[in-house]
């Protein structure tokens, strides 16, 4: 008798079995690696709401309610690969029940909301749409969705859910942009292109349409332990030194500039923003 299902959802692997690892994995990394989304929607309209949060997860920059509020090419999922349900790119897989969590570049605990509502201001280089508003609830519904059955679990230190893009574990100061070029010209221009400003096969990775300068990966280290995951796209296979020296060429062009002023909704619609010191960069 099987007492423990193989697949878990959410974040919940406590008791998991895994079972056919692949065997360049480490027993951590399969283990996350067997991360399933849940499969059924619940009744009515919170179904339909976490529906719809979906659709604007994955075409951020275009459906008409996000639209408005997105500055750039991009879309949630861009990142948050697979509408976030990538067990290890950006996961949304458990993450609603880090919070709320102590965040250090805002000195306030944040709500899970609040977390989303910085990443259209940073990374989608948008507008904050204001608090309890159908685009935020709907995206939020359907990270806390993809967290179902799944313990809370309360978060004093950072905002980060449990199976969050881990740290590359070499210097991070001995980034080679030359070398990060070669890299760049031969495994990414083809999706991304040339000049970075994208192709049909994948979204800016500088430039005006690109995220803005106070978002995570506009900082190396970030890119570069995001970048070992997930690109290229459906082939991650980047040494860390690799992956460290390609975020450098990456991040050594020109992205649009975070002032905080600019990005927040007119007065009487920002209602409280959650904050009380926001330097112009730091995670996203
Ligand atoms: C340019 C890339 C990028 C884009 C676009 C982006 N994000 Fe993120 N976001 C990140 C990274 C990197 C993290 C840090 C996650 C990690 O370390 O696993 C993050 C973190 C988050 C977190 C917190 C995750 C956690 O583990 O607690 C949430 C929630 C989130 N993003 C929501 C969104 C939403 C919603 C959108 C679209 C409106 C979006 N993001 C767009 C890169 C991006
Ligand atoms: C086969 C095409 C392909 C290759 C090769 C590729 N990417 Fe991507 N990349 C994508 C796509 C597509 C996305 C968006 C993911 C999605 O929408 O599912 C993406 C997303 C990104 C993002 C986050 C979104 C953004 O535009 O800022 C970065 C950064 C990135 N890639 C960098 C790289 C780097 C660096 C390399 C080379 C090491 C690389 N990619 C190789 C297709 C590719």
């Amino acid at each position: 008798m099987q007492t423990r299902a193989r697949l878990m959802t959410g974040c919940c692997l406590i008791g998991g079995l895994v079972m056919a690892a692949p065997a360049h994995l480490g027993a951590a990394e399969s283990k996350i690696a067997e991360l399933r989304a849940p499969q059924e929607l619940p009744p009515g309209e919170l179904g339909r709401t976490i529906q719809l949060g979906k659709e604007i997860i994955q075409k951020t920059n275009q459906h008409p309610l996000s639209k408005p509020f997105v500055g750039n090419a991009l879309r949630c999922s861009s990142c948050h690969l697979d509408a976030g349900t990538d067990p290890t790119a950006a996961t949304f897989l458990g993450v609603a029940t880090a919070y709320p969590a102590w965040s250090p570049r805002e000195r306030r605990v944040i709500t899970l909301e609040d977390r989303v509502l910085n990443c259209l201001m940073r990374s989608m280089n948008g507008v904050r749409p204001p608090n309890g508003s159908q685009v935020s609830v709907a995206i939020t519904a359907y990270i806390s969705w993809l967290s179902s059955g799944c313990p809370l679990k309360m978060n004093p230190e950072k905002p980060l859910g449990p199976h969050h893009v881990r740290p590359l574990k070499i210097d991070v100061t001995r980034a080679d942009p030359e070398q990060g070029e070669k890299i760049y010209a031969s495994r990414c221009a083809d999706c991304h292109g040339e000049n970075g400003k994208g192709t049909d096969d994948g979204p800016p990775v500088w430039g005006p349409m690109s995220f803005n300068d106070g978002a995570g990966l506009a900082e190396n280290e970030k890119l570069a332990a995001w970048l070992k995951v997930a690109m290229p796209l459906g082939d991650a296979h980047l040494t860390e030194q690799e992956a460290l020296d390609a975020a450098a060429y990456v991040n050594s062009h020109p992205r649009p500039h975070f002032e905080l002023k600019d990005h927040l909704p007119k007065p009487e619609r920002l209602g409280e923003y959650n904050a009380e010191l926001i330097p112009a960069t730091g995670s996203p």
